[in-house]
């Protein structure tokens, strides 16, 4: 059984080139919690080679034989805040992040079913838990939310965090990068310190008033 570590943060980058905003935010995002007295578990799955690909022996019962899978998911549990940051891409994340959700979200750390009722909802085992995305785009807002609709809302806080039991997540959109000029980008640092640090605050608060507690059930049948 893992133990929930209350000053705890996962921060899961995804982007692969290093000068990119993307880079600059994780470093900021990260800064913040470590100065905010937070372990942080800091992973640029590019620079680690994460596969994201999901393996037959992982869909079934077994469980994952990838060292870097089970040191995420462990990671995963003993923090009190989970932390993503990654571009827009086509509406989704980057596809290493996409199996990371696929290969680390898995039952029985994020979510499970109880045997003895297969028919019931699944219950998400990360409750409790603070969720935070940080996002880039190059799509004005009004664009994005009448024509595509923005995605990323939907699979961050319903599909992803609320299925697992994460209620209290939160996303944070930087737009339009392509457009934007130093001192634009510099506040959007200023703004994610921010973000970040509150986060973290409400996660510790969360820890303290509910003491570890670990349930929760999310709708949706077999989903
Ligand atoms: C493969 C790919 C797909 C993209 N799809 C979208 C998209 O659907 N919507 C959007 O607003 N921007 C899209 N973009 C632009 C990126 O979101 C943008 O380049 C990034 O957020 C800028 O941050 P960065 O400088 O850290 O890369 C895409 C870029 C790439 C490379």
């Amino acid at each position: 059984m893992v133990s929930r570590t209350p000053a705890a943060a996962s921060v899961i980058l995804a982007h692969p080139y290093g000068g990119s905003f993307n880079h600059a935010l994780f470093a900021e995002v990260c800064g913040a919690l470590r100065e905010a007295g937070a372990r942080v578990y800091a992973h640029d799955l590019y620079a680690e080679g994460f596969d994201p690909v999901m393996t037959a022996e992982e869909l079934g019962k077994k469980p994952s034989v990838d060292p870097l899978v089970l040191s995420y998911a462990r990671e995963l549990l003993e923090s009190s805040l989970l932390v993503f940051v990654h571009p827009n891409w086509w509406g989704q994340p980057p596809a290493i992040l996409k199996g990371y959700i696929d290969r680390v979200f898995r039952p029985p750390y994020a979510y499970d079913f109880d045997p003895e009722r297969p028919e019931k909802p699944a219950v998400g085992m990360l409750s409790g838990k603070v969720g935070l995305v940080f996002n880039t785009s190059n799509t004005e807002a009004q664009r994005e939310d009448g024509y595509f609709r923005d995605p990323l809302e939907w699979e961050w806080l319903r599909c992803v965090f609320g299925f697992c039991g994460v209620d209290n997540a939160r996303r944070v959109l930087f737009r339009v990068v392509s457009k934007s000029s130093p001192e634009e980008r510099a506040a959007w640092l200023a703004e994610a310190r921010f973000r970040a640090a509150a986060s973290l605050a409400e996660a510790l608060a969360a820890d303290r008033s509910t003491a570890g507690a670990a349930d929760g059930t999310v709708g949706g049948g077999a989903r």
